[in-house]
């Protein structure tokens, strides 16, 4: 995360593909959010930290690398349904703008790219993320493969800058890989108010959703036999230790990924294998754990179509369609703002 400066423009020429990058997200915006919600997390019982400093370079790298993992079946379904239907959903939304929230990579953003491309409407990317690195490098990539495409890349935070989003043309949002399970209930409903008033009439919203199933194929897809998630569970220590002065050591700290069937969510957590105590010196603050205390890193809902139809009729989203992959693992939904 490296950062320019607010809503300065930056023109990255990746040699004959250039990108344009706005910055909404500097080091120091970074640096204050992580003081409060690190202190926040491990001064409150249970303790707990926000997903969102899981992705730092290395953190995004290993989250690429989950998705190629046989356990992992999220990212391989969602891809399915995007193969099979992106030109259905391309014609619905009948959109000139892709804008795809948390797009990472923007690996399963070309699908839907090309599709949108066949209606002869596609006029604008807008890729955006927290991870200025992941992200300005997909951008460039995407120029280069679209050439007549104006690829607009944003480092932002989705829970406090949708208001920044380019308004002009007509607009898809995507917001894809479960990413939306990975907020509470709570959060979903801030996230999905803020994003209706940042839409317009015509726009829509593509979101991805994991399915409730089997216990153990979930559990399973967020504790792989390779260890690459208890790594990328662990990355979170290693951010903290690097960027506030932390002194965890990562290995001492099991992951632990367990199914929620009350909050229909998988928790993923970091427990402490012995009493110990961690300083974090840029908050001046000391941390006691106690063996075998947890620290909630992540939850993942699992939804069921009804109970995201309604959850998504209850924010002012009206569903259009919905797809799903074989044996119902993963859905796809396109909505539009109730007006
Ligand atoms: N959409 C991609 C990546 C999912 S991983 C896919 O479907 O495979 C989640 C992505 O969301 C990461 O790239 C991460 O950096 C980004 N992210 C997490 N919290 C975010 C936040 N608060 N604001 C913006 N991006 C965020
Ligand atoms: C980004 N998000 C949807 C992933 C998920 O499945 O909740 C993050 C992840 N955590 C562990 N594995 C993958």
């Amino acid at each position: 995360m490296t950062g320019n400066g607010p809503g300065r423009w930056t023109i990255r020429d990746q040699r004959h593909d250039p990108a344009l990058v706005e910055v909404h997200l500097t080091p120091k915006d970074l640096r204050s959010s992580m003081e409060r919600d690190v202190r926040t997390g491990l001064t409150s019982s249970p303790k707990r930290l926000p997903p969102v400093y899981f992705y730092d370079e290395r953190g995004s790298r290993l989250f690429d690398e989950i998705t190629r993992l046989e356990e992992y079946y999220p990212t391989r379904s969602e891809r399915s349904i995007l193969d099979r239907n992106a030109a259905e959903i391309a014609a619905l939304a009948g959109a000139d703008t892709l804008v795809e929230l948390g797009a990472g990579t923007c690996d399963k953003s070309r699908i839907l790219l090309r599709a949108m491309e066949a209606t002869g409407r596609l006029k604008q990317f807008v890729p955006l993320d927290v991870s200025e690195e992941v992200l300005t490098e997909a951008a460039g990539g995407l120029a280069g493969e679209f050439p007549a495409l104006a690829v607009h890349a944003v480092v932002a935070d989705f829970h406090r800058h949708l208001g920044v989003l380019p308004r002009s043309g007509s607009r898809m949002f995507a917001f894809l890989g479960g990413t939306i399970g990975n907020l509470d209930p709570m959060q979903r409903r801030r996230f999905f108010a803020d994003l209706d008033c940042s839409m317009d009439p015509g726009d829509s919203l593509l979101l991805g959703t994991d399915l409730v199933k089997d216990r153990s194929r979930l559990v399973s897809a967020y504790d792989d036999a390779a260890g690459v998630t208890a790594r990328f569970n662990r990355n979170v220590l290693h951010v903290l230790n690097r960027e506030l002065g932390a002194t965890f050591v990562p290995e001492e700290f099991a992951h632990v990924a367990s199914w929620n069937e009350g909050c229909s969510w998988i928790e993923m957590r970091l427990r402490s294998e012995r009493r110990t105590t961690v300083r974090v010196e840029a908050l001046d603050l000391d941390v006691d754990f106690d063996e075998g205390e947890d620290l909630l890193t992540e939850i993942s809902c699992k939804f069921t179509p009804d109970g995201l139809d309604s959850e998504l009729a209850a924010c002012g989203f009206v569903t259009q369609a919905t797809w799903r992959s074989p044996a119902d693992e993963f859905q796809l939904t396109l909505a539009t703002p109730y007006c």
